[in-house]
């Protein structure tokens, strides 16, 4: 079988080369990808790689609840105080640039959101109407000025990009994602045991599925792909092959 690249070479070679440029244009702005899924379940690696290979943008929206986390958390905010949390949110700017780093308030903190702190308290503060709203805006916005994008979270089908013509959830099981998981944070130096992994990742499952605005689910037209037994670039291809096969 032909890989996808060798799909998408075959489509430019068909163009003239006046009409080149256009026509991928076009083709580029049908590529909207939502990818949703649980910690663990390799949304992240898979989203930014399926990018890199169609020479599109990525954008990881749990990055941008994670800062609103890490500005809570730094300013003792409880998330219970919605007064307060709605003040802060009003103050603070929020960048996320397409290579991954994260720019709150002109300081890059994209290793801060990643602190243990920060991943005990996010889906407490992901569950707050305002908090959503301003990030589902901001995500609307940056997907809407984007020729391409992958964006990933936990709520790009059903609420961010609903009209996204490649959408897909990634799951893999609880214990596979925890193993992940702590690996990813033993390989960063961050000491994390497996139990306290999988005791954090399954209490936000917990929180983003019940959670009464947007929360994690599965949407109608969403390919589900089980990455429990699978490497990342066997996941990629799935994503590339039929991504390709919608495009024709
Ligand atoms: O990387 P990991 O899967 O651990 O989580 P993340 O994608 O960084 O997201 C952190 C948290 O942000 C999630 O557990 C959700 O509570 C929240 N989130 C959300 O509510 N909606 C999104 N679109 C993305 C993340």
């Amino acid at each position: 079988m032909k890989s996808p690249e060798a799909l998408i070479l075959t489509k430019k070679r068909y163009l003239t080369d006046d009409l080149e440029k256009d026509s991928e244009m076009s083709i580029n702005s049908q590529l909207k990808i939502a990818i949703d899924g649980p910690a663990g379940s390799g949304k992240s690696t898979v989203a930014r790689e399926v990018a890199a290979r169609l020479n599109i943008a990525y954008i990881d929206t749990g990055a941008m609840y994670r800062a609103i986390t890490l500005k809570l958390l730094r300013r003792r905010c409880d998330p219970v105080d919605h007064g307060r949390v709605e003040e802060l949110l009003k103050q603070t700017v929020l960048e996320v640039l397409p290579g991954g780093r994260v720019i709150m308030d002109g300081e890059d903190v994209t290793a801060a959101i990643r602190a243990p702190e920060v991943n005990a308290a996010v889906s407490r503060v992901a569950e707050l109407p305002a908090v959503r709203r301003k990030m589902v805006q901001q995500q609307q916005e940056i997907a809407a000025a984007s020729a391409g994008i992958v964006m990933e979270g936990r709520d790009i089908a059903s609420t961010v990009m609903p009209q996204a013509p490649h959408k897909f959830y990634l799951d893999a099981s609880l214990p596979v994602r925890a193993q992940r998981r702590s690996q990813e944070q033993q390989d960063k130096g961050l000491p994390l045991s497996y139990e306290n992994t999988f005791h954090e990742i399954k209490e936000r499952d917990r929180i983003d599925s019940e959670r009464s605005h947007s929360p994690l689910a599965i949407t109608p037209g969403t390919a589900v792909i089980d990455t429990t037994s699978l490497t990342i670039e066997e996941v990629v291809q799935l994503i590339l092959q039929r991504v390709n096969r919608q495009k024709d």
